[in-house]
């Protein structure tokens, strides 16, 4: 939810700047901006994608050696060119990009208004210049400026400050992700890594409420006293190929062959003793044998991958709720001492997500996250991590990290049965052994070709409609997703069971119904697809092609290997992922960022 970058470099860094803000284009889409100091500071900025920006870059030609820039996804006014970051004080001196929301804007604008300040945005992010403005006006210097403007903010935030006067970057956050890359003499600030993967794999990762200064001399990280900070420097795993689209049309369409990588990095390492085994080298033995019963906290696909894993948790006996981020953030239910907290996040930036383990934390409970990115907010501020190991995902639509985070969840549930009773689960051996082979399978399922020839039937429909039981209704809800979100169609995922209580007065003969079968309850499953086909609708079966009680009665099938059940569903997902990009591609519609949408949703 936009992307912000600061760039100091030892020869022109428009270039620099530009790429960085295409590669965090998942971010934000709506308009975007840069500001470079050379002689003077010269903003470019305007409503509309990096495609655009580049042009009126390429027009106006900016140069300087010092920079930042932003790409926006609203909250506070719509997308026009004076809402554009980056944001500059009365005399165009001052220009700042911010991510977050500033809560007390409107108190700080009042005030910055009765002091004479001119403000020509809707933003809350125009109060920054202006404080920095007034701080100086008052005779402080440019760091003091700065610290006292951030000072004055509430909200979330993280804030890159570029001033006329002087050759030196002014960045700090307050709930908002910024990670500083180095390479030599040469540094980036960024909202994200891929911004900057293509340059430089050493990063720093910067705390809350730390402030940074870029310049000639290096940088340096202090507190908010000013008092200096050592922080890591770390040198992160990440291809830089993983930030480019290798030949795909789309970032979605690559992370979705790479599954069977993503989910092979998942496991690596992390099964032995033949299959009888779960090495989870975060945690100690034991770690988690005082857990009775899990509560999970998500949003969007997180939570669905957190409902696939409930349902391994059923199977071993746990007691295991699933909770939307957004509800449990605002609404927590009751938390008891041996309740465990998963807080699932592809990004570990999700605002919602963040608020639910803090308030999970803050009343005593033991939070664990579950992430893909090492250095985000959610991996360092609860008491354990877990990471997915899936790469960077750039499409907006979570696709590969969905199974990275369910067979990360598979080998995390049967650890927690180990810690709690000291032996593994029954269907552990069969688990571990089938997760094994499943990027194979995946492989299988993607090169499998069916999804072309059955959607060129079902183009054009009125509805689209998902319907799975256990480890099938995740993913129906998480086809149902996929599919609007990308195709912009009407699509609903039901547990099956629901479709009789109130959906079936939808079902027609335009609504194909896309039914999963895990193996699982399959009578009850086909009783529901015949209350369907009663209705006149087509039926997609994803299932086993050997299952001929499914196949004789569905009109089409996507068929997907025979795995265990527990299973069935990551490989039926890959499959409606397919659906998805299939039908979105014919539609045309802008796969890597469906309008309306970010990548990361870092406001509540
Ligand atoms: O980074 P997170 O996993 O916390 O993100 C949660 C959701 O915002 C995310 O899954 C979203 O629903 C995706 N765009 C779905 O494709």
């Amino acid at each position: 939810m936009c992307g912000i970058v600061g760039r100091f470099g030892d020869g022109d860094v428009v270039d620099s700047l530009v790429t960085g803000l295409t590669n965090l284009e998942y971010r934000g889409y709506d308009s975007a901006g840069i500001a470079v100091l050379d002689d003077d500071l010269s903003v470019v900025k305007q409503a509309g994608e990096i495609s655009e920006l580049e042009a009126a870059v390429a027009e106006t030609r900016p140069s300087g050696s010092v920079g930042i820039g932003h790409t926006r996804w609203s909250t506070h006014g719509p997308p026009t060119d004076e809402n554009a970051h980056p944001h500059v004080d009365c005399e165009g001196s001052i220009a700042v990009v911010h991510n977050g929301i500033i809560e007390n804007h409107e108190a700080l604008r009042n005030e910055l208004e009765a002091q004479g300040h001119e403000f020509t945005s809707d933003t809350d992010t125009e109060v920054i210049p202006h404080l920095v403005e007034q701080a100086l006006d008052e005779g402080a210097d440019h760091e003091t400026a700065f610290r006292r403007t951030v000072a004055r903010l509430e909200g979330s935030f993280a804030v890159v400050v570029l001033c006329r006067d002087e050759e030196r970057l002014y960045a700090t956050r307050q709930g908002s992700p910024l990670v500083l890359g180095v390479d030599g003499s040469e540094y980036f600030l960024a909202s994200d890594i891929p911004a900057f993967l293509e340059e430089t794999r050493d990063v720093v990762y910067i705390e809350d409420e730390d402030v940074v200064t870029v310049s000639d001399d290096g940088f340096e990280v202090t507190d908010l006293d000013g008092d200096p900070v050592d922080p890591d420097r770390e040198t992160v795993d990440w291809n830089p190929e993983a930030a480019t689209k290798k030949g795909y049309d789309h970032f979605m369409l690559k992370e979705i062959h790479e599954q069977p990588h993503a989910v092979g990095q998942s496991v690596r390492g992390r099964i032995g003793g033949d299959f009888t085994d779960v090495q989870l080298a975060e945690f100690e033995p034991g770690t988690f044998s005082d857990v009775r019963n899990v509560q999970f906290v998500a949003a969007g696909t997180s939570f669905h991958a957190s409902l696939y894993a409930r349902q391994f948790l059923f199977d071993r006996g746990i007691p295991t709720h699933v909770y939307s981020a957004g509800e449990y953030a605002t609404n927590p239910p009751p938390i008891d001492d041996d309740t465990l907290v998963v807080g699932v996040t592809q990004s570990g930036e999700t605002a919602d997500t963040l608020a639910s383990l803090r308030h999970a934390q803050a009343v005593g409970a033991r939070t664990l996250t579950v992430t893909n990115v090492v250095g985000s907010t959610a991996a360092r501020e609860f008491d354990d991590a877990l990471f997915i190991r899936a790469g960077p995902e750039i499409g907006v639509a979570a696709t590969k990290t969905f199974s990275s985070q369910v067979v990360t969840l598979a080998l995390f549930v049967e650890r927690l049965v180990k810690d709690r009773t000291g032996s593994y689960s029954d269907d552990a051996p069969a688990l571990l052994s089938n997760l094994s082979s499943l990027p194979s399978h995946i492989e299988t399922v993607l090169h499998d070709g069916s999804v072309g020839h059955v959607m060129q039937r079902y183009r054009g429909e009125d509805a689209y409609f998902f319907i799975g039981r256990a480890e099938g209704y995740p993913v129906a809800l998480e086809g149902a997703l996929k599919f609007k979100e990308i195709t912009y169609e009407h699509a609903e995922g039901f547990a099956a069971g629901e479709l009789k209580h109130g959906p079936l007065a939808l079902v027609g003969p335009n609504t194909p119904v896309f039914a999963v079968f895990t193996g699982r309850n399959v009578e009850k499953m086909l009783a529901n697809v015949q209350e369907v086909k009663a209705r006149g609708a087509p039926v997609i079966g994803i299932t086993h092609p050997d299952h001929e009680a499914v196949t004789s009665v569905v009109d089409d099938v996507l068929p997907i290997p025979k795995t265990v059940p527990a299973l069935r569903g990551v490989l039926a997902n890959v499959q409606l992922q397919l659906v998805s990009y299939d039908v979105a591609d014919a539609l045309g519609r802008d796969i890597d960022k469906p309008r309306n949408l970010a990548k990361s949703v870092t406001v509540e």
